[in-house]
């Protein structure tokens, strides 16, 4: 095994010029719809869902990455850093404000939240952090690319809602690589054995995590909204996740290559997908919303 051999020298797709925060504000308060895609339940419901996760998850991960930030010798590296952390701190406050509008429309945000907050708290290892933010923002950017790969998924969507998931679906595979970078740089003294069961690991603990919780959120959602959640209710869960549209099988291979030793984020086709992304946004965010800011931010 030569987990990670190559640097991330070699191998580079990412650099800081790549990564572009774009300070935009949605207006999803303003805006805020119930089952804006489709008209959907279950669908906008799955959407939502990781909605809930993202302000204490993105604060979580800007945690991880800050902390080893100061001590990398790789000063291209460094600056990622902060683009990434830049990004992802303009991630957290749309999302709070998406979760402020779930609020307003009778969803108990609060209850879905608490224990996502406990379960990032009680990660206090910085290795172990980083690790799981590795494996998080492989899973958010096996999603980014599935909906860039095939916008037509938020066909039906609110204008708002759509805009805002395309935006953070390019942001998210501009700096999917990021944390990654870091974790090898970190552990360069580790054996290869030892890097792969750390990372490794970190999968393991998120998607568990994740999946319990999410199920549990989701029964929460859906009775909020006055649904029933018998069996004919998780049939169509199912059919959406595994089916049609098959949110989660169709992502399911590329979360699994993760497991592969000397795993590497990067896609052949990851650019051509940067491109189509970059364009929708040029495309459909009103020009006034659309200010990419610096990435290198001191
Ligand atoms: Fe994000
Ligand atoms: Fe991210």
């Amino acid at each position: 095994m030569n987990e990670a051999s190559h640097t991330h020298r070699t191998v580079h797709m990412a650099n800081a010029e790549d990564i572009i925060p774009r300070d935009i504000r949605f207006g999803i308060l303003e805006n805020a719809q119930r089952h804006w895609l489709d008209n959907d339940l279950i669908r906008t419901g799955m959407i939502d869902g990781l909605s809930i996760f993202l302000p204490e998850g993105e604060r979580f991960f800007i945690r991880s990455l800050k902390h080893f930030g100061s001590t990398l010798e790789d000063k291209e590296l460094a600056a990622e850093i902060n683009g990434y952390a830049v990004q992802e701190a303009f991630h957290t406050r749309e999302h709070e404000v998406y979760n402020r509008a779930l609020v307003k429309l009778g969803y108990d945000v609060e209850r879905m939240e608490a224990p996502i907050r406990k379960g990032f708290e009680i990660v206090t290892n910085p290795l172990h952090r980083l690790s799981n933010t590795c494996a998080i923002e492989h899973m958010t950017s096996t999603l980014s690319s599935l909906i860039l790969r095939h916008p037509e998924l938020l066909d039906g969507a609110a204008p708002a809602y759509r805009r805002l998931w395309m935006w953070h679906a390019v942001e998210e595979l501009e700096h999917k690589a990021v944390a990654l970078d870091v974790f090898n740089a970190v552990t360069a003294k580790k054996t290869g054995f030892g890097r792969y069961f750390l990372r490794v690991m970190g999968m393991n603990a998120t998607i568990f995590a994740f999946l319990i919780l999410f199920l549990r959120n989701f029964r929460i959602y859906a009775r909020n909204d006055g649904a029933k959640t018998g069996p004919r209710f998780w049939g169509g869960f199912l059919w959406a996740a595994m089916v049609r549209p098959g949110y989660w099988r169709r992502c399911l291979p590329n979360v699994l290559r993760y497991y592969l030793p000397g795993f590497d984020p990067r896609n052949s086709d990851d650019q051509e997908l940067l491109s189509k992304g970059r364009k929708w946004l040029a495309e459909n965010l009103p020009p006034d919303l659309y200010k990419p800011t610096v990435a290198r931010v001191t």
